[in-house]
């Protein structure tokens, strides 16, 4: 088969020719349609990540969206979004024609979803989706706040915010791209971040876009934002901790925390059972088959463009993450192909 194949952590993988999976006792082998490029695969590949260098080669995709093949378990044809621990353990990924997965880790696709935007929602929106939910226990009216509100996890947050009843939602982003997607999500007021804020200027900004505090804060940067927005949590506020892509630490401010009984807390899809996984996972697609939740996924072909995991930072999508489909007859790898087909919904 075809696949996105990493010989060198750290280098660039290359579109060529890979053995085929075996299916064994347990497995299911998906034909896959589309892979996301997560930080996860981008940390995984470059071999520096806490689960150790990756042995090669090996077929990155931790995550990925198909049609099942052939199966002890699930029906042949099934549409399936499926994850995979490659670059974490020994075995091949998602980004390939086909993929051997183990056989609860697929989650039969809800109808009315695509492909792509399946998979560039895929885990990044259950983090988002559950950290609203599970964790924030976001309630109708309250204020929310979305750091990194051009990532995915920030553009997702913001549609669930407004879905689960937020009376303002409120972005905070860096570049003049994520500004924009940031607006493309629906928050109502846009901060820009620059490097040379100030924690204190920055979360006067935050206030003043939210017309008051923060009920609930959703936090993939840590670093300086975080630290700000730490100071405009209300009583009772919530800032969900979900990655550290601006630093790795946060100074929060005790008189605030205790006065005004707020919480800070953190967010990780490792501690959710597949069954949880599954349920938030289909509760995210089926509010994106119904145009609620989820942007438009960037496609990409592996054939023309292998080089978006382990490479220099180049993922971005235009309102999702970048979808990478195989370029076999059934794939999604045309230039643009879908995106007039399905507009991103708001
Ligand atoms: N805890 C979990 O279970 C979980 C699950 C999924 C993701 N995550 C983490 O959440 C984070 C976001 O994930 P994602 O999928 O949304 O990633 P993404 O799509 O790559 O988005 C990252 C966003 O962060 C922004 N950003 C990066 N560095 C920044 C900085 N120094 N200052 C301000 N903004 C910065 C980027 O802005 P530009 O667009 O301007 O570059 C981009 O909009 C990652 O750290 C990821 O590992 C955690």
């Amino acid at each position: 088969m075809r696949a996105a194949v990493v010989t060198v952590p750290g280098q660039l993988p290359a579109y060529a020719e890979h053995p085929d999976p075996v299916r064994e006792e347990g497995r299911t082998l998906v034909e896959v349609s589309a892979a996301a490029i997560t930080p996860l695969d981008q940390l995984c590949a470059s071999g520096t990540s806490y689960f150790g260098t990756p042995a090669t080669p090996y077929v990155p995709g931790v995550q990925g969206v198909g049609v099942v093949r052939s199966s002890g378990t699930w029906p042949e044809g099934t549409r399936v979004w499926f994850a995979t621990d490659a670059g974490m353990k020994p075995g091949d990924g998602s980004m390939a024609e086909l993929c051997a997965v183990v056989d609860d880790d697929l989650v039969p696709l809800p109808d009315g979803v695509d492909a792509a935007q399946a998979a560039a929602l895929g885990l990044s929106a259950v983090a988002a989706w559950m950290s609203l939910t599970a964790r924030a226990r976001l309630r109708p009216g309250e204020r929310v706040l979305v750091l990194g509100g051009g990532g995915v996890v920030g553009q997702v947050a913001l549609r669930a915010a407004r879905l689960l009843g937020a009376s303002r939602v409120v972005a905070a982003a860096r570049s003049r791209g994520a500004l924009e997607r940031s607006r493309a999500a629906g928050a109502d007021e846009v901060v820009p971040l620059a490097a040379d804020d100030d924690v204190a200027g920055l979360a006067a900004r935050f206030e003043s876009a939210l017309g008051g505090h923060a009920d609930v804060v959703v936090d993939p940067l840590c670093g300086l934002p975080a630290s700000a927005a730490g100071l405009v949590l209300g009583e009772g506020g919530r800032l969900v901790n979900l990655g550290s892509s601006a630093g790795p630490t946060a100074t929060f401010d005790s008189a605030t925390l205790r006065s005004r009984s707020a919480s800070v807390l953190g967010y990780t899809n490792n501690a959710l059972t597949k069954d949880q996984r599954r349920d938030a996972l289909t509760a995210v697609l089926t509010h994106a088959a119904d145009g609620a939740l989820g942007g438009r996924a960037r496609r990409s072909s592996p054939r023309r463009d292998p080089a978006g995991v382990g490479g220099p930072a180049r993922r971005r999508g235009e309102g999702g993450a970048e979808a990478v489909a195989p370029a076999h007859p059934a794939g999604l790898a045309s230039p643009g192909e879908g995106e007039g087909g399905h507009p991103a919904p708001r």
